[in-house]
């Protein structure tokens, strides 16, 4: 048995972090360790507004998308225990933050800039906000934004190196030191 089939959280756990942090591929397999279903924030934004992310930037902005990522995490906050892996801006908006806070456990995915830069070159165009973009400049500039509101998260556990399966035990490790009284029962 995983350790994690240990685990019965009675709240949403919500992944948080930079773009290239790992929040979809740990969510995933996080969400397979404890038997939860995995939810992806930026792919129910895709999926209510029938587009991609670079098309919503596109088309609609910055401003639209937000919007709409809000939206969507609040509802999707309302659905019960479930692995929610938020796109890298989220978790700065006041609303969503408070929300979470609230709702949820909540986790910053820590990894150092170089590796976020290695990993988010894997994908170039995926994120709009990198495309042509001195990348680490960018992604130096964020982490500099956004650091205050991660670290409000629940937890903080770094997760800039070793295999996915250390990552999700590390998580889980974390995890259980957040339990409440009856999910510990
Ligand atoms: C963004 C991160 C992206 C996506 C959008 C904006 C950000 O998600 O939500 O491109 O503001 O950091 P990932 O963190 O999953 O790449």
């Amino acid at each position: 048995m995983a350790d994690g089939a240990l685990i019965q959280v009675e709240k949403p756990i919500v992944l948080l972090g930079m773009m290239g942090a790992g929040k979809s591929s740990l969510g995933l397999r996080l969400g397979e360790a404890l038997g939860l279903a995995f939810r992806d924030a930026d792919a129910e934004i895709e999926k209510a507004a029938q587009m991609s992310i670079p098309e919503i930037f596109e088309k609609h902005g910055e401003a639209a998308f937000r919007d709409g990522e809000r939206r969507v995490i609040q509802r999707l906050l309302t659905e019960g225990p479930q692995v929610l892996a938020l796109g890298g801006g989220a978790f700065a908006n006041d609303t969503t933050r408070a929300q979470i806070l609230a709702q949820a456990h909540s986790i910053w995915l820590d990894v150092p800039l170089d590796e976020l830069v290695r990993r988010v070159q894997k994908k170039p165009g995926k994120r709009p906000l990198l495309v042509g973009q001195d990348v680490r400049a960018k992604l130096s500039e964020l982490l500099d934004a956004r650091q205050t509101f991660y670290a409000e998260a629940d937890l903080k556990v770094d997760v800039g190196g070793g295999t996915h399966e250390d990552a999700v035990a590390r998580l889980i490790k974390a995890l259980e030191t957040r339990l409440t009284p009856s999910e510990k029962a």
